[in-house]
């Protein structure tokens, strides 16, 4: 054995992957995850008024729109064949206070937008989600009483704030506040007001993220936030304290189930789908948005392949579906390549 070639023959023998890869047809025909226009959720932001579409700094290309303006948005989305849009308001800060009592208004910004959405675009679907951080003064998720943040009160609170979202037609109830016992809570009162067939997409899963800062500035909390919020979110270091929790939810009655952030959680997304089956969906959220948005802008990555690259990451992590911020961008996109 002298020829050198000889010696990579044997090495690689058979062994060839590139074969596999070689044409566009043949990795086509071996792709094992694609991307449709079913796996997006497009979550949305809302603001009072009409005819206001607001741009948000941190977050290039996403705007708070009055509810006239997110029913134009939710056409187009179904038009499109997106499934669901999540909606999340920047409610006036006169009407927040220490106990988030707005969450429960019948008419209160979130109510309004799923009204109106459910009623001039029925097919699409509504996911509200429940935490009474947009209607804090403090911008925690729930109540704040002598520095901390006391949990079954707040569950109460979030219980009767998603019976009032449910009310409205809201289609799924996504409780993100990470209170322990709010989803079995959140089931009961559901089901005891007669929306049995209301789901609850559970944040199984949230961690206590740097990820989330340009959401708040979106929903107007930034500069409300006192401290952090490590006693309720999951700390980033752990993924099987992340699996009992969910495990909780999936007793409690969960429908699906979300990880949020997304792309920094995949082994979660996998380790949930691979223990429960139940549907999981992965949030992208604000600062994944913002940094593909930033690096795409100064010409660092290519933002459309990076877009497409990290929302097929997901598909391939075992989700079932993405909530982001580029979904309407995306579903343009899938329509256009047919
Ligand atoms: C809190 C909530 C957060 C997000 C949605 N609901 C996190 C937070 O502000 O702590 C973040 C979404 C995003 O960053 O895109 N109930």
């Amino acid at each position: 054995m002298t020829d050198k070639t000889d010696i990579v023959d044997l090495i690689t023998g058979h062994r060839r992957m590139r074969r596999n890869r070689k044409a566009d047809w043949t990795r086509r025909m071996v792709r094992e995850n694609q991307l449709t226009v079913d796996d997006l959720i497009w979550p949305i932001f809302l603001v009072p008024g009409t005819n206001v579409v607001e741009p948000i700094a941190a977050m290039p290309g996403v705007m708070r729109l009055s509810v006239d303006k997110a029913v134009e948005a939710a056409r187009e989305a179904a038009d499109l064949g997106i499934p669901a849009l999540a909606t999340f308001p920047n409610v006036d800060l006169s009407l927040r206070d220490d106990t988030g009592s707005h969450s429960l208004d019948a008419d209160n910004l979130i109510n309004q937008a799923t009204r109106a959405i459910k009623k001039a675009v029925p097919g699409i679907g509504v996911i509200t989600d429940v935490a009474l951080d947009p209607f804090t003064s403090h911008g925690h998720d729930g109540i704040l009483r002598d520095g901390e943040i006391v949990n079954d009160e707040t569950v109460s609170q979030i219980a009767r704030a998603a019976i009032a979202q449910a009310d409205a037609g809201a289609d799924i109830i996504a409780p993100s506040d990470m209170m322990d016992g709010r989803i079995g809570v959140i089931r009961q009162a559901l089901d005891a007001a007669g929306h049995q067939n209301v789901g609850i997409m559970a944040y199984a899963t949230k961690f206590a993220s740097a990820f989330y800062g340009p959401y708040r500035e979106a929903i107007g909390t930034s500069g409300l936030l006192k401290g952090d919020k490590k006693t309720y979110y999951i700390d980033p270091a752990n993924g099987t304290e992340a699996l009992r929790d969910a495990a909780l939810d999936v007793e409690e009655g969960a429908d699906m189930m979300m990880v949020k952030p997304g792309l920094p959680y995949l082994d979660i997304c996998w380790r949930m789908k691979d223990a429960f089956g139940l549907p999981v969906f992965a949030y992208q959220v604000s600062g994944e948005y913002s940094m593909i948005k930033a690096a795409g802008a100064q010409g660092w990555i290519d933002e459309e392949r990076v877009m497409m690259e990290t929302l097929l990451a997901f598909k391939r992590a075992g989700c079932d579906g993405i909530l982001s911020y580029f979904a309407l961008d995306v579903a343009r996109l899938l329509a256009r390549k047919g």
